[in-house]
């Protein structure tokens, strides 16, 4: 699977969903006029996107391109926005830089923040209610972003990151457990919207949850990595700062040159899980291996 100019696909991809945020989400000057501010400097920043990309590509495995999709892809990153808005509070990581830019508490204070993250994941589930039809799609969208989010997902994962709950696994058990939550959840949850909005079929269906469980592990494993050998220049936010804090991270419990070759290990193993998708998912290929080469 060659032939694919990942760079290009992502730079696509970025702008037409920024464009799409930017049209979602609600004007600054509608009251109250802060708090919409703050929204959409939470959301407007300089992200990858990915998740909304990843959505959009495993729709277009199996349908032209609709307003549906967009509007979910926005919803997750919403979703996603929020998770960091709320990750960076000093009750959690206590972050103060987030996409090169002063966080939301920084700049806008610790309630607001708080306040910005609800109103993110509300509107999120707005958006896929308004804009996905028909009603019954727009369940099982909802479904899988609240699944993938909640108390199963992302808020369950970052309860194990913070040691908020004892938890009798050993520590790779638990840094894979953790991982698949925090993280995991979310990746997979947006490819199978995709996957669900475009109508695939059962195998198809599995085979991309198979690729999504594959790259949301490696995709908080590289990032566990950059924590150790990447700058908060080239990342836009801190670094070095899970040992620190004594965070349960791969290269933690494994090492760092262990850490790579699982991260290739695992973007191998991303590619095969694609294989019944035959030629069409080179594009959901070529991303694998930009998660894992990643410098940002
Ligand atoms: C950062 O996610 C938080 C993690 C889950 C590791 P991203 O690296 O996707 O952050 P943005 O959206 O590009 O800023
Ligand atoms: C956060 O993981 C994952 C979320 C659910 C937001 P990290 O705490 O490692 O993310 P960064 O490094 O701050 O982006
Ligand atoms: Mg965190
Ligand atoms: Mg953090
Ligand atoms: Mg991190």
């Amino acid at each position: 699977m060659t032939g694919v100019d990942v760079a290009s696909l992502l730079t696509e991809r970025a702008a037409e969903i920024n464009t799409a945020l930017d049209q979602y989400l609600p004007p600054a000057d509608r009251f109250p006029g802060r708090l919409h501010e703050a929204m959409r400097y939470a959301v407007l920043s300089s992200g990858k996107r990915l998740r909304p990309t990843l959505l959009l590509e495993a729709y277009g495995l199996f349908k032209t391109p609709s307003e549906a999709p967009l509007a979910a892809g926005c919803a997750f990153e919403c979703v996603h926005a929020y998770s960091l808005v709320h990750d960076d509070l000093p009750a959690m990581d206590d972050d103060e830089l987030r996409r090169g830019m002063p966080t939301v508490h920084a700049k806008y204070g610790e309630a607001m923040a708080i306040l910005v993250g609800d109103a993110l994941l509300t509107f999120a589930f707005e958006l896929i209610t308004e804009k996905v039809q028909p009603e019954d799609l727009a369940a099982r969208i909802a479904l899988e972003l609240s699944r993938a989010a909640g108390a199963a997902g992302m808020v369950g994962g970052q309860v194990l990151d913070m040691d908020l709950e004892p938890d009798a696994d050993d520590d790779k058990t638990k840094l894979h457990r953790l991982h698949r939550m925090k993280t995991g959840a979310m990746i997979t949850g947006a490819l199978r919207a995709g996957a669900i909005l475009g109508h695939a079929d059962v195998n198809s269906l599995a085979a991309i949850t198979t690729y999504g469980e594959k790259v949301g592990l490696l995709f908080q494993l590289t990032d566990d990595i950059l924590d150790v050998t990447s700058t908060a220049g080239e990342m836009g936010k801190a670094t070095g700062k899970d040992s620190a804090a004594g965070k349960t991270t791969f290269p933690g419990v494994y090492g760092l040159e262990e850490s790579k070759e699982l991260a290739r290990r695992l973007a191998d193993e991303a590619r095969e899980a694609l294989a019944p998708l035959g030629i069409r998912a080179e594009r959901l290929g070529a991303l694998a291996d930009f998660i894992v080469t990643r410098t940002n």
